[in-house]
């Protein structure tokens, strides 16, 4: 078997399914890793696991300027036949919204780092750019944009899953199958 890594007018390449899978577990790791860190007590073991948290995150925004600059030069496969213009307009803004927040979301916690006194090594090696004085007020407003928009990110994955699982269980297409395999179902037979 031969793997294709770009995409077709039927399916998904290699390359952007495992973008897709990487980022979409690197994500939903972060906002556990993200969440329980933050209710932890100022201990050694808090500020280890926010240096997994940052580093991670930045790893998230690298792969993410992988992801658009492969997508903007990889047409993606056309959804089936008969989908409604009103779904087709519904996924595209839902699938922009995405690739705009995992930009903005890595974003905003860098600029909470940047602010606070932490200095922050990337996988506890690198030393990474620090960009504003720091600063407590601003510290806590992007902590605040942070929240938001995770919480944001958040809402429109489950929206996203949802909308997968009602291709695959009530619309018996293609979909889903096509993004974790790359094949469509006529392919297996
Ligand atoms: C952090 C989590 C996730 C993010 C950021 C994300 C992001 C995206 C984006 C941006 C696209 C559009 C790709 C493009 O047009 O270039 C996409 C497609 C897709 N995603 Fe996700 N995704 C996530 C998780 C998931 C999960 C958990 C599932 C399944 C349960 C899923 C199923 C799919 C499917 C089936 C497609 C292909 C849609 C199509 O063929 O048009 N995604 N995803
Ligand atoms: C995909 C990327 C990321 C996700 C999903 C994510 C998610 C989260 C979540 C769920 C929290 C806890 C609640 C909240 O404040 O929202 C949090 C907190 C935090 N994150 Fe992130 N994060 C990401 C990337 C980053 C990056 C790249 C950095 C820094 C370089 C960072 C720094 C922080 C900091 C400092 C906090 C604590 C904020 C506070 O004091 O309230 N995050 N993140």
């Amino acid at each position: 078997m031969t793997i294709r890594l770009r995409n077709t007018v039927d399916g998904w390449g290699a390359t952007a399914r495992w973008l897709h899978w990487l980022i979409a577990a690197l994500v939903l790791v972060q906002f556990v890793i993200g969440s329980v860190a933050e209710e932890m007590t100022l201990t050694p073991a808090k500020l280890d696991l926010f240096v997994w948290h940052k580093s991670i995150g930045v790893s998230v925004l690298l792969l993410a300027v992988i992801r658009l600059s492969w997508r903007l030069g990889n047409p993606p496969p056309a959804l089936p036949d008969g989908t409604r213009e009103w779904e087709r307009k519904l996924a595209a803004t839902a699938h922009w919204v995405l690739y705009a927040l995992i930009f903005a979301v890595p974003l905003s916690g860098w600029w909470v780092s940047d602010a606070s006194r932490v200095p922050f090594k990337a996988f506890f090696l690198v030393p990474m750019p620090d960009f504003i004085a720091t600063d407590r007020s601003l510290q806590e407003a992007a902590a605040e944009v942070h929240e938001v928009l995770t919480m944001t990110l958040l809402i429109v994955i489950v929206g996203h899953v949802v909308a997968a699982l009602r291709h695959h269980f009530l619309l018996h297409d293609d979909v889903l199958r096509r993004m974790l395999t790359g094949r469509r179902n006529r392919d297996q037979s």
